[in-house]
């Protein structure tokens, strides 16, 4: 049965033990036991390629691959592992999509709307296709209240919009916008799709089918698994449209020198050795992650992003940028520079992450140069709070 113990939950992660206060969950999530020991076992013990030899390592490597392909599938709802691309990253993925299905979809005149809360891993590849292809990105801005409204995208859709991308969770604010909503009206405009689920992997679980989504990424590394790899789910009409990708070994069927026929989806966009290790990590981390309630785990999560927003509110001049229910708590304290406080909170060993946060957009509209971001997860507790805020206020003694 699952549940969710906060301090069973903290002790599967050995990065903890260095008695810092892990505040950067969003940049990275630390990694579990499990995950670590899968990784090791794989270089210590069963070192194989994979879809090549018929030896038993060598086999078994492949059918983990493909395990943890399932697993991806079952944790967002996907109808069929066949929709589940290996990447390297959420990065990786935008463009990936943005060169193999919007570089052959889009003319000159057409538009793509990118919402103003995204980072520029789901700003830039937009901007490069445009340039390639003599379309446009139009900016769907936020509200007043820093949020992305519905009738603020009922303002930019038009016939010429091709594809609307959108975060599932911004890395800033913490902002959920409505998927369900978005999606009904970009399908009505006969546009396609893409959420980044880059941060919202970790915190919010999604159902890709019901929400009818067409394409939607995001990293192992922000879901408790290993660098270097992600997920690209594309929905089923969607994946016979994506042109080859990178050439090399295993995406095709047949070669000569005169050309090839490439495989069907998701293998033709997989050329080369896949990163093995990390995905043989990140099927233990999916099957470790099955255990634990999830909606409990965010809930306690929230509740530790709450209590340290309200502990920091009676500092004079400090300003949350956090959504309602965002575990992100990024901030300023007027007339401090973000970086000063990063620094003394860093000797203070707690770790945070500050400045632009690959946002650019994001901050010219919040009219700052950068935050402090404290990203919490479930492996935190009241005690990294209490840290964070005593932290916070020994900095301003002596900074002020
Ligand atoms: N996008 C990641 C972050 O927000 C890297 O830290």
């Amino acid at each position: 049965m699952m549940m969710f113990d906060a301090i069973r939950f903290r002790d599967d992660f050995p990065a903890l033990s260095t008695g810092q206060v892990y505040l950067d969950s969003a940049a990275t999530a630390l990694k579990p036991q499990p995950m670590i020991t899968a990784t090791s076992d794989y270089y210590r013990q069963d070192t194989a390629n994979a879809y090549r030899s018929l030896y038993q390592q060598a086999q078994r490597t492949t059918q983990q691959i493909e395990t943890t392909r399932q697993r991806v599938a079952e944790l967002i709802h996907a109808t069929s592992p066949q929709q589940i691309i290996w990447t390297k990253g959420a990065t990786e993925s935008v463009n990936l999509v943005a060169q193999s299905y919007a570089r052959y979809t889009l003319k000159a005149g057409d538009e793509i709307i990118v919402s103003e809360l995204e980072h520029h891993s789901n700003l830039i590849p937009w901007l490069i296709v445009a340039e390639q292809t003599g379309a446009k990105v139009i900016k769907w801005a936020l509200n007043d209240n820093h949020q992305l409204d519905i009738a603020g995208l009922k303002q930019c859709i038009s016939d010429k919009t091709q594809i609307v991308a959108v975060t599932q969770m911004s890395n800033v604010t913490g902002y959920q916008p409505d998927l369900a909503e978005i999606v009904k009206i970009v399908h009505a405009n006969k546009a396609v799709i893409v959420v980044d689920g880059a941060q919202g992997i970790l915190h919010s679980p999604i159902d890709v089918a019901s929400l009818d989504i067409d394409f939607y990424l995001f990293s192992a590394h922000k879901l408790y698994g290993p660098t270097g790899l992600g997920a690209l789910y594309v929905k089923a009409d969607k994946l016979s449209q994506l042109a080859v990708w990178h050439g090399g070994g295993k995406m095709l069927k047949t070669a000569s020198f005169s050309g090839f026929e490439p495989q069907l989806a998701p293998e033709k966009f997989e050329a080369g050795t896949p990163n093995i290790a990390a995905i043989i990590g990140f099927g233990a981390t999916l099957n470790w992650l099955k255990q634990w309630d999830r909606l409990a785990a965010e809930a306690y999560t929230l509740s530790l992003a709450q209590q340290a927003e309200q502990d920091l509110q009676s500092i004079s001049g400090f300003i949350s940028y956090r959504a309602t229910t965002s575990p992100i708590l990024s901030f300023n304290i007027e007339h401090i520079h973000h970086s000063d406080m990063a620094v003394l909170l860093a000797e203070q060993k707690v770790a945070v992450r500050t400045g632009e946060l690959c946002a650019q957009p994001l901050m010219r509209r919040l009219n700052c140069s950068g935050v402090i971001r404290a990203a919490f997860a479930p492996y935190n507790n009241q005690q990294d709070v209490l840290r964070l805020v005593n932290a916070v206020h020994t900095a301003l003694d002596i900074l002020r």
